[in-house]
C-alpha cells in the first residue's frame, strides 16, 4: 500500500526533493495517511515527515525548507503497526554520525518484536511504534559493524542492509540512505513492490513505475529478496547473501498523460469511460485471421494444459467477482469444475490441489499481499499457476508459472473499474483457450465467441452513451441508507459488484444475492420503498433463468420495494413490475457482466460524488493491499 520513492541524481544537481515529492503525488493513489522524505546532502542526513495527505508535508516543507541535494528518499504510509501519527510517518533515523541512516518501508516485518525487545534490552530508546523504526535501528547497527570492517561508500550500507534482510521475516520493501554517503540509496525487496527507472545520469526506485514514469519509461524488475544499490550512474544488483543478479529489464508503455485524469472530474470517471478500450486493448493480438486464440503468453505446455482436471481461481474482492463470472464461462467451455475462492481462505483450508490443478489468481495490481500468498502456497501444492493481472512486473505473474496481462492501462482510482471488465474478458480468452486445446469448445464455438467478444466494446459504449437517467436516480437515492442487488447465474457476481462499488464508493450498506436466495431469508429485508437493483438475464438465457427472475421482481415489488431492473434491450417480461428500466444492448448470456456492471458502477460514482465524497480515494481503502 505504502508508496516508496529513491532518487540519486547527478553530485551537485540538488533536485532531489522535487523529483521525490513528485514521485509521491504520482503514487498518492495506493492510499495514504502520512508521508516523509529524507535528503542525503554534503552536511548529512535532513528529513520532513507529517500525518495527513502530502499537502501537509509541502507546507511543512514550505516552513522548514530543506538544504538541496542530489540524493533522497520519500513515502506515502498507510498505517499497519502503529497509527497515522507523525512519529510514526516514514522515514526513520537511526545511528549517528556517518553511521547514520533514514529508513523507508512497505510491508510487515514479523519479527519486529523480537528484534525491537533486543534493541531495547541493548538501551535502544525508540521513538515510534512502528516496525519500520526496529529495522532502521537493526541496519543502523550493521553499518557501524561493516564499517569497522573497513567497507565504506555505497557498498557499506548495501552489505549492512543484506545483513539486516538476513534478520528479517516477513514481507517488505526497503530503502536507506546512509550520511556518510550523499550519492547512493540501496532498496530492499521480499513479496512486496520495488522497481528501478534506469534515467540519464539519474537513477530512480518506486513502489511501481508511476513513481518515476515522467522521467524515464526505461525499468528493471526485481525479484525476490534482493538488493539493489542505486548511484547516478546505474543500479547494481545482488541476492541477501551477495551473489550478483541481473534485474529483468522492462519498457513502460504508459505515458504520463495516460496517468493523469485528462480532463476528467475524477480517475474513476476517466476508467469508467475507458472500458471499451480496456475490453479491446486486452482482446487485442490474441486471435488470428482464421478467428483462433493465440495466447502464446500462456507458457504452460498444452499436455500440461490438456491433463488439468480442475481449476481454481484465487483473487480478493472486484477481482473475486471476475472470478465467479469466469466460473461459468470456463466450466461451460471446458467441462471440468472450476472453484472460485478468496485468496486469503484458501490458504487455511488445506484446500486439494495437486499437480493437475490449475490455479488461476486474478489481481490488478498483482501486489495483492492475500494473493501472492495463496499463489506460492498453491505452488507448493504442485499446482501449475496463471496470474491474470494488469501491471506489468508485478510479483505475482512473476512467481507464476504463466501470465495472461490484461491491458486496462494503469487504473489509478482505488475502486477497481476498467480493470474489472478487462479481468472478465482475460478470463473468457483463458476458458476458450483451454476448451481449445481440450477439444470440448469446437473452432467454429470458439471463433464465434471471439466475433461475440470483438463486438462487446461498442456495446460497452452503448451503454455508456445511455445512462444519464442513472446518474439522475442517483443523485435522488444520494440519502438511501441501504440498497440490495438481486442478480442469477452470471448476473449473481455482478450483482456482489455492485453492491461493493456502493459500499466502497458511497460508504452506504449494500447487500448482493442470488436472486433465487431471496426466499430463504433475504426477502425479509424488503419493505416499503427498499431500493432493489435487479439484474435480469436476457429472455434468450436457458433454463428459464428470464422467467425466474421477473418472478424474483413481482415478489419483491408486491413487498414495495423499489426495482431498478437492468435488462436487455426488448425485453418487455420486466416492465409491468420496473420502477426503472435501465436497458443494455443484446448480447449472448454468458458475456452480459460486461454490460450490465457499468450502470451500477456509474450508479455507485454518481451517488457518491452527489454526496460530496472522494469517488477516487474512499476512505479507509487502499488501491493495493500488499499486508495480509
Ligand atoms: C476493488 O474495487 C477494490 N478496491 C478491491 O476489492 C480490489 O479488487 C481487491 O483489493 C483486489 O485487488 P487486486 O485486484 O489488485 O488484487
Amino acid at each position: 500500500m505504502c508508496g516508496i520513492v529513491g532518487y540519486v541524481g547527478a553530485p551537485g544537481s540538488g533536485g532531489a526533493l522535487d523529483v521525490v515529492v513528485d514521485g509521491l503525488a504520482r503514487l498518492e493513489y495506493r492510499g495514504y495517511d502520512s508521508a516523509g522524505v529524507a535528503l542525503a546532502g554534503p552536511g548529512g542526513l535532513a528529513t520532513r515527515k507529517k500525518a495527513g495527505k502530502l499537502a501537509n508535508l509541502r507546507a511543512l516543507l514550505e516552513a522548514a525548507p530543506l538544504e538541496p541535494a542530489s540524493t533522497g528518499i520519500g513515502h506515502t504510509r498507510w498505517a499497519t503497526h502503529g497509527g497515522p501519527t507523525d512519529a510514526n510517518a516514514h522515514p526513520h533515523l537511526a545511528g549517528s554520525g556517518d553511521d547514520e541512516v533514514a529508513v523507508i518501508h512497505n510491508g510487515i516485518i514479523e519479527n519486529f518484536a523480537a528484534l525491537r525487545a533486543e534493541l531495547e534490552a541493548k538501551g535502544v530508546e525508540l521513538a515510534s511504534e512502528t516496525d519500520t523504526e526496529v529495522a532502521a535501528h537493526v541496519l543502523a547497527g550493521h553499518v557501524a559493524a561493516v564499517r569497522g570492517e573497513g567497507l565504506d561508500g555505497g557498498e557499506a550500507l548495501a552489505e549492512a542492509l543484506r545483513r539486516t534482510c538476513r534478520r528479517l521475516e516477513g514481507a517488505f520493501t526497503l530503502l536507506a540512505v546512509r550520511s556518510g554517503d550523499p550519492s547512493t540509496v540501496v532498496g530492499a525487496r521480499r513479496s512486496s513492490p520495488l522497481v528501478v527507472g534506469l534515467g540519464e545520469g539519474e537513477t530512480f526506485l518506486g513502489s511501481d513505475v508511476a513513481a518515476f514514469i515522467g522521467r524515464t519509461r526505461d525499468a528493471l524488475a526485481l525479484g525476490q529478496d534482493e538488493v539493489v544499490t542505486i548511484t547516478a550512474e546505474g543500479a547494481t544488483i545482488t541476492t541477501f547473501d551477495g551473489e550478483p543478479v541481473e534485474g529483468s529489464p522492462f519498457h513502460v508503455d504508459w505515458d504520463v498523460e495516460a496517468a493523469e485524469k485528462g480532463g476528467y472530474s475524477s480517475f474513476m470517471a476517466k476508467e469508467i469511460d475507458e472500458q471499451p478500450r480496456a475490453v479491446a486493448d486486452t482482446l487485442l493480438g490474441r486471435s488470428d485471421a482464421e478467428g483462433r486464440l493465440v495466447l502464446d503468453e500462456v507458457r504452460i505446455s498444452t499436455e500440461e494444459l490438456a491433463a488439468v482436471d480442475k481449476v481454481v481461481v484465487i483473487s480478493c474482492g472486484t477481482s473475486s467477482y471476475a472470478g465467479q463470472v469466469a466460473k461459468y464461462a470456463v466450466e461451460h467451455w471446458c467441462r471440468i469444475p472450476v472453484e472460485v475462492e478468496y485468496a486469503h481462505e484458501f490458504r487455511y483450508r488445506d484446500p486439494v490441489v495437486d499437480e493437475r490443478t490449475l490455479v488461476v489468481s486474478i489481481s490488478q495490481s498483482g501486489e495483492t499481499m492475500d494473493t501472492l500468498m495463496a499463489v506460492r502456497h498453491a505452488r507448493e501444492l504442485g499446482a501449475r499457476t496463471v496470474s491474470i493481472c494488469n501491471t506489468n512486473g508485478s510479483t505475482i505473474p512473476r512467481e507464476s508459472d504463466a501470465v495472461l496481462y490484461t491491458h486496462a492501462g494503469p487504473e489509478i482510482a482505488v475502486a477497481s473499474t476498467k480493470a474489472f471488465l478487462a479481468q472478465i474478458t482475460a478470463c473468457y480468452l483463458l476458458g476458450l483457450y483451454l476448451g481449445a486445446l481440450r477439444g470440448t469448445a469446437s473452432p467454429e464455438l470458439v471463433k464465434e465467441v471471439l466475433e461475440d467478444l470483438h463486438a462487446m466494446p461498442a456495446k460497452v459504449q452503448e451503454v455508456l452513451d445511455g445512462l444519464e437517467r442513472v446518474r439522475e436516480i442517483a443523485r435522488f437515492m444520494a440519502d438511501s441508507r441501504s440498497v440490495l442487488f438481486l442478480g442469477r447465474h452470471v448476473g449473481y457476481p455482478v450483482a456482489l459488484e455492485g453492491a461493493l462499488k456502493l459500499k466502497e464508493l458511497a460508504y452506504i450498506h449494500a447487500e448482493g444475492f442470488a436472486a433465487g436466495e431471496l426466499k430463504h431469508g433475504p426477502i425479509a429485508l424488503i419493505d416499503a420503498g427498499q431500493p432493489v437493483f435487479v439484474v435480469v438475464p436476457p429472455p434468450s438465457s436457458p433454463h428459464g433463468l428470464h422467467g425466474k427472475v421477473v418472478s424474483n421482481i413481482q415478489e419483491i415489488r408486491a413487498r414495495g420495494a423499489r426495482t431498478l431492473v437492468i435488462a436487455e434491450e426488448g425485453d418487455e417480461g420486466v416492465v409491468p413490475f420496473a420502477e426503472e428500466v435501465i436497458r443494455v444492448p443484446a448480447c449472448p448470456p454468458l458475456l452480459m457482466p460486461l454490460l450490465t456492471v457499468v450502470p451500477l458502477q456509474v450508479f455507485a460514482a454518481e451517488l457518491a460524488a452527489a454526496k460530496g465524497l472522494d469517488v477516487d480515494q474512499p476512505r479507509n481503502l487502499a488501491k493495493s493491499v500488499t499486508v495480509e
